[in-house]
C-alpha cells in the first residue's frame, strides 16, 4: 500500500500497450487547482454589441462560446456557453447550413447547452447556432473525423459504441501504477492529494487498458461466471471505457471494498461521489443510470470529462454521459458475443 503523495507522475507520449496495473500518485509538486479545459474545435464569439443593440443586457466582456466535439463515429455535439450574456429566452437553436432547423436546446442556469448533431462516419456537417430574439448567428463545423474523435475527451465507449481493437489514446501519462490521458493526469493528481488531506485517501489503478488486456479480463470472467453475468460488470474487448485512457478505478488506501459495491460507503467512495466532479471526473456507472449503461453500479470507476461537462451535468440533471451527449442508451450489445464460450 502506498501513500498517494509518495510517488511520481511522469508525463510522456504514450506508449506501452501492455503495462501492468500500477497506481498513479501525486507528484509532490504537482499542482492543478483548475483542471484543463476541454480540447474542442471552434472559436469564441464576442456577442456583447449585438446583444445590446437587440435590447438584451450583456456585460461588456460577455462572450458566447460555441464549439463542437466528436463523441462517437456517427455523432458530434455542439456546445454553447453564453456565460454572462443575459438572453431574453433560454432557448438556443441549431440550424443546418441551409437554414433548416435541426434542434432547439435549453440553456442551463449558467448558460450552457449541449446539442447533439448526427454526422456521417468520418464526415463533417456545417451548422449554425442562433439565439432567438437576436440576430446573432454562430457557424461551427460538426465533425466525426477520426483525428478529432481520437482526441475528444467526450468520446463515449459503451456497449453500442465500441472503441474497436486498434484504438489507442494519443497521449498517455505513465504513472507508477496507471497510464492515463495527459489531460486527466493533473486533475487526478490534485484529486488524490485533496482526498488524502480529507482522510479519504485513494489511489488510482486500472487506467488505460489495451484491447488485449481487456480480452484477458473479460474471457476469464466469462469462463468463471458465465457471459451473462460477466457482461453486467466487465466490458467485452474493444468496448471498455478504460481503452480510452480517460477512466480509472479508485481503490481506498487500505484496499477496503476494492472493486466492490461497498466501496461507495467507504470514506474514499463517499468523497469521490461528492468531489470528483470538481476535478472533472464522473462516477460513470451509478444505480440510477445502469439501465442506460448496461453495467451494475461501480462507485470506483471514474471517467474524466473535464469541469465544463461536470458542471453542465450538475445543472441539467442528466444522469449519464449518454443522455448529456444525446447518444442512445446502451443497455446491451448488438450482435453475438465472440469472446465467450457460453454467450
Ligand atoms: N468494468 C467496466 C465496465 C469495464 O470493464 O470497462
Ligand atoms: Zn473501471
Amino acid at each position: 500500500m502506498r501513500s498517494p503523495r509518495a510517488g511520481r507522475l511522469r508525463a510522456s507520449v504514450l506508449v506501452c500497450a501492455f503495462a501492468s496495473v500500477v497506481a498513479l500518485v501525486a507528484h509532490p509538486s504537482a499542482h492543478a487547482d483548475r483542471p484543463s479545459a476541454p480540447v474542442l474545435t471552434g472559436t469564441p464569439l464576442v456577442a456583447g454589441a449585438a446583444a445590446a443593440q437587440l435590447g438584451a443586457t450583456a456585460a461588456p466582456t460577455a462572450q458566447v462560446v460555441v464549439r463542437s466535439a466528436a463523441v462517437s463515429t456517427t455523432q458530434a455535439v455542439v456546445t454553447v456557453d453564453t456565460a454572462g450574456w443575459k438572453l431574453a429566452t433560454d432557448v438556443v437553436r441549431l440550424l443546418a447550413a441551409d437554414g433548416t432547423p435541426i434542434a432547439d436546446a435549453h440553456l442551463t442556469r449558467s448558460g450552457k447547452a449541449v446539442i447533439p448533431v448526427t454526422v456521417k462516419p468520418s464526415g463533417t456537417r456545417p451548422v449554425v447556432v442562433t439565439f432567438p430574439g437576436t440576430t446573432t448567428r454562430r457557424p461551427v463545423v460538426a465533425s466525426t473525423a477520426p483525428a478529432l474523435l481520437a482526441t475528444s475527451q467526450w468520446r463515449v465507449v459503451n456497449k453500442v459504441t465500441p472503441a474497436g481493437p486498434s484504438y489507442k489514446p494519443r497521449e498517455l501519462v505513465v504513472g507508477s501504477r496507471v497510464q492515463i490521458d495527459r489531460r486527466a493526469a493533473a486533475p487526478l493528481a490534485a484529486m488524490i492529494k485533496a482526498a488524502a488531506a480529507d482522510k479519504a485517501g485513494f489511489y488510482a489503478s486500472n487506467g488505460y487498458r489495451a484491447y488485449g488486456w481487456q480480452q484477458g479480463l473479460y474471457t476469464s470472467y466469462a469462463r468463471r461466471d458465465g457471459a451473462l453475468a460477466a457482461d453486467s460488470y466487465s466490458a467485452r474487448p474493444g468496448y471498455s471505457e478504460h481503452q480510452t485512457g480517460l477512466a480509472f478505478d479508485a481503490k481506498a488506501i487500505d484496499n477496503r471494498c476494492s472493486l466492490q459495491a461497498c466501496f461507495g460507503r467507504t470514506p474514499s467512495g463517499r468523497w469521490l461521489a461528492a468531489h470528483a466532479p470538481a476535478y472533472g471526473f464522473l462516477v460513470r456507472y451509478t444505480p440510477v443510470n445502469s439501465v442506460i449503461t448496461g453495467y451494475s453500479p461501480e462507485p470506483w470507476h471514474l471517467r474524466y470529462v473535464g469541469t465544463w461537462m461536470t458542471a453542465y451535468l450538475k445543472e441539467s440533471g442528466e444522469t449519464s454521459l449518454e443522455e448529456a451527449l444525446g447518444l442512445p442508451a446502451a443497455p446491451d450489445y448488438i450482435g453475438p458475443n465472440a469472446f465467450a464460450a457460453n454467450p
